[in-house]
C-alpha cells in the first residue's frame, strides 16, 4: 500500500436523529457542531490515542474502548494495515447532548483512515467500522446518528439486518434550530426507559407520521412536514428528563416552527423551520422559556448538512 500523506485533519457534523417519529429509522446531519479528529501514521506499530481535548477528562484512552480508536483498530485489522496510527481527539460538542457526539468521532474516525491510507471504501463499506465505534458508547445497535454523519443529508434506515441506508434530498430552505440545555443525558439510561412494546393504535399514528414526513420531504410540503413531527413513543417518556421541555417546545412552535421535539435521545430539542429569520427567532424564544428553569444553553441554527466528514488538511 503506497501512503500519500502523514496527517490528516477532519470534521465530522453533530446529527438530529429519530426527527420526532422516526425512532431508530432517521436523521441528518447539521452544520455545527462537529467534531474533529486528527490521525497521523507513526512507525511504531500499533493504534495510540496521543490527545483528546474538550471532554472534561471523560473519555477513555484505551482505542478498544474509545468510539473513535474501536473503527480504526478494526479497520487496520481489516486492511493488514502494518504501521502505526496516532490519533487526536478533539470533541467540539458535548458529550451527552443528543447531537450524535460518539457518532460524530466513530465517524471523523472511519473517514479519516479511509482518505490518510488510501483506502477508497464507500460510505456503505465505512458504515460498519463507524456503527462499530457508536455501539461502544450507546451499548446498542442504532445507526441514526452514524449514517447522517457519514453520508451527509437526510438519512433512513430500512433494515438494519442487512443495514440498507436510503438517502434522500431535503427541501432548499429547510432550516434547524437545536438548541442544548446544559444537562447531560446518556443514550443507553435513556433507551432503557423506553417501553418494550407499544399500542398497535400508537404504533399506527406512528408509521404514518413517519411516512407522511418522508413524503413532506420530498414534495417540499412544509404543512405536512410540520403535521407530521409527532412522537408518540420516545417523547413521552425522554421529556419527562428535560426542564423546561414543553415551555420550550410551546415556544417553538408559536415562534413559527413547523415541528419541535427531542434530538435523538435528549437533551437538546430540535425545531424545523423554513427559513433562516424564523430559525433565529425560534431559537430565541427557546432560549428565554429555558432561562426560567436557571440552565444555560447552546443554539446551533444550520441548513441541512449534505456533505457529511470533511479534510480540514492533509500533510
Ligand atoms: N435513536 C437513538 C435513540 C439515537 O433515540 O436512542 C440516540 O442518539
Amino acid at each position: 500500500m503506497r501512503l500519500k500523506i502523514n496527517e490528516i485533519r477532519v470534521f465530522a457534523p453533530a446529527t438530529v436523529s429519530n426527527i420526532a417519529c422516526g425512532f431508530d429509522v432517521m436523521g441528518f446531519a447539521i452544520d455545527m457542531p462537529g467534531d474533529e479528529l486528527v490521525l497521523r501514521v507513526s512507525e511504531r506499530p500499533g493504534v495510540r490515542i496521543v490527545e483528546i481535548t474538550g471532554d472534561n477528562g471523560k473519555l477513555t484512552k484505551d482505542p478498544a474502548l474509545n468510539t473513535a480508536g474501536k473503527p480504526i483498530l478494526s479497520i487496520v485489522k481489516a486492511h493488514r494495515i502494518e504501521c502505526g496510527v496516532e490519533i487526536e481527539i478533539h470533541k467540539k460538542m458535548p458529550l451527552g447532548s443528543g447531537l450524535g457526539s460518539s457518532a460524530a468521532s466513530a465517524v471523523a474516525a472511519a473517514f479519516a483512515m479511509n482518505m490518510l491510507f488510501d483506502l477508497r471504501l464507500s460510505p456503505r463499506e465505512l458504515l460498519p467500522f463507524a456503527i462499530e465505534g457508536e455501539m461502544i458508547a450507546s451499548g446498542s445497535l442504532h445507526a441514526d446518528n452514524v449514517a447522517p454523519a457519514l453520508y451527509g443529508g437526510f438519512v433512513l434506515i430500512r433494515s438494519y439486518h442487512p443495514i440498507d441506508i436510503i438517502k434522500l434530498d431535503v427541501p432548499e430552505n429547510l432550516h434547524c434550530t437545536v438548541i442544548h440545555p446544559h444537562i447531560e443525558i446518556s443514550t443507553k439510561e435513556s433507551r432503557r426507559l423506553l417501553p418494550d412494546q407499544i399500542p398497535l393504535s400508537d404504533a399506527i399514528r406512528q408509521w404514518g407520521n413517519t411516512a407522511t414526513l418522508v413524503a413532506g420531504f420530498f414534495k417540499s410540503d412544509f404543512a405536512l412536514i410540520g403535521r407530521s413531527l409527532e412522537d408518540f413513543v420516545a417523547e413521552p417518556v425522554r421529556s419527562r428528563l428535560i426542564p423546561g421541555f414543553d415551555r420550550m417546545k410551546c415556544a417553538a412552535l408559536d415562534a413559527g416552527a413547523l415541528g419541535c421535539s427531542i434530538s435523538g435521545s435528549g437533551p437538546s430539542l430540535f425545531a424545523l423551520s423554513d427559513s433562516q429569520a424564523k430559525a433565529d427567532a425560534i431559537g430565541q424564544s427557546m432560549q428565554i422559556a429555558l432561562n426560567e428553569f436557571n440552565l444555560g444553553s447552546d443554539l446551533y441554527i444550520s441548513k441541512i448538512n449534505n456533505q457529511g466528514p470533511k479534510v480540514i488538511y492533509l500533510k
